[in-house]
């Protein structure tokens, strides 16, 4: 394990009865089974040890900070579960998804009430009502442009043909910005001058789409028993990724066509998608991916200069660094 693999399994044990203490024992079962299955399946949960790590950063008391770290992963929670029934996958985390498990309405539902609970427990943050109004209205905003950004997300499905910049305002909306309202609202309850605040909400923009990049090429060439998600779905679904977009971009011929066939076929077998690894690799697509989500990376870097150097400043540059040289 690197240090950063330590701190972030070190953190989510730190927060692991906090976030299961917030869903207690109610009717009816199935609800509460449904709700409590992805926040007790723990995931790798970087959100809330950004949150923890942004308030120590600015010499904050990071326990302060529990009740948005914990909150940020229940919306990042909810978030998975309606995710993961709009996209149609059946793997997460390992496990058989929300919607398979439970049933679509009762997904719906779980989503729904973790989302509730996780404004209910921002209720909980011993700060001044004034920076209480403004951790809301950084999160509210976030969800908002989440739900923006997701539908943008399956817009651009179907091999459906987006611009570079298209692609990334998408993954800021769909990733970034749930990111940096944590950051940035864990900046706010360590008492952090509005400066400091827009440097880190800035680096978390940076890092979210640096992380969904590399996650869109997990998706692609990860491995399943790692990632604990499916592999090749994105190909079939036709969804639009730095790949996808420089792929159209570059390729000619046989190749182009052939992966036009591909990307959108709804029941692409093995083979197939195989091909169209082998194709992207060959057009530079992967390695063009990865050295945007490099770029991204230093840029993120880049923000933290406010910041005096400490252990969770330098926990916070790993991070960015993690977001892309991660297997899971
Ligand atoms: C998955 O996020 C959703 C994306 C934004 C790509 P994570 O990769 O952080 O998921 P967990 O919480 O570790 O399972
Ligand atoms: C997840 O995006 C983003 C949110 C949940 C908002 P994806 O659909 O690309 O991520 P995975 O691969 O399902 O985790
Ligand atoms: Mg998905
Ligand atoms: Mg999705």
């Amino acid at each position: 394990m690197t240090d950063i693999t330590k701190r972030l399994a070190k953190t989510s044990k730190e927060l692991d009865g906090h976030i299961k203490s917030y869903i207690g024992d109610e009717n009816p079962d199935n609800l509460i089974e449904a709700a409590r299955q992805y926040p007790y399946a723990g995931g790798k949960r970087m959100r809330p040890a950004m949150v923890l790590a942004a308030c120590g950063a600015v010499g904050g008391d990071r326990k302060k900070a529990f009740p948005l770290a914990v909150a940020i992963e229940y919306i990042h929670n909810f978030t998975l579960v309606h995710d993961d029934l709009m996209d149609g996958d059946e793997v997460r985390r390992g496990m058989v998804t929300s919607h398979v498990k439970y049933g679509m309405a009762t997904a719906i539902l779980a989503g729904d009430a973790l989302f509730a609970r996780a404004f209910e427990i921002m209720t909980d943050l011993d700060v001044p009502d004034k920076t209480l109004r403004e951790i809301l209205k950084v999160v509210t905003r976030a969800v908002w442009d989440l739900a923006r950004g997701q539908q943008m997300d399956i817009n651009n499905e179907n091999g459906e043909e987006v611009t570079m910049e298209e692609y990334i305002e998408t993954i800021r909306l769909k990733t970034s910005v749930l990111f940096a309202s944590g950051a940035a609202g864990g900046a706010m309850v360590g008492g952090a001058d509005g400066k400091t605040v827009d440097a880190i909400h800035s680096y978390a923009m940076k890092l979210g789409v640096a992380f969904q990049m590399f996650d869109d090429i997990l998706g692609i060439v990860g491995d399943p028993e790692k990632t604990g998600k499916s592999s090749g779905n994105d190909i079939r679904k036709g969804k639009s990724t730095v790949m996808v977009c420089h792929a159209l971009a570059n390729l000619k011929g046989e190749d182009l066509r052939e992966f036009r066939a591909v990307l959108g076929k709804n029941d692409a077998s093995e083979a197939e998608i195989d091909r169209v690894r082998d194709i992207l690799r060959k057009a530079g697509s992967i390695d063009y991916a990865i050295s945007m989500a490099e770029t991204f990376t230093k840029e993120a870097i880049a923000c933290l200069h406010v910041l005096p150097e400490g252990p969770d400043k330098e926990f916070m540059v790993g991070l960015a660094e993690y977001a892309m040289a991660r297997e899971v």
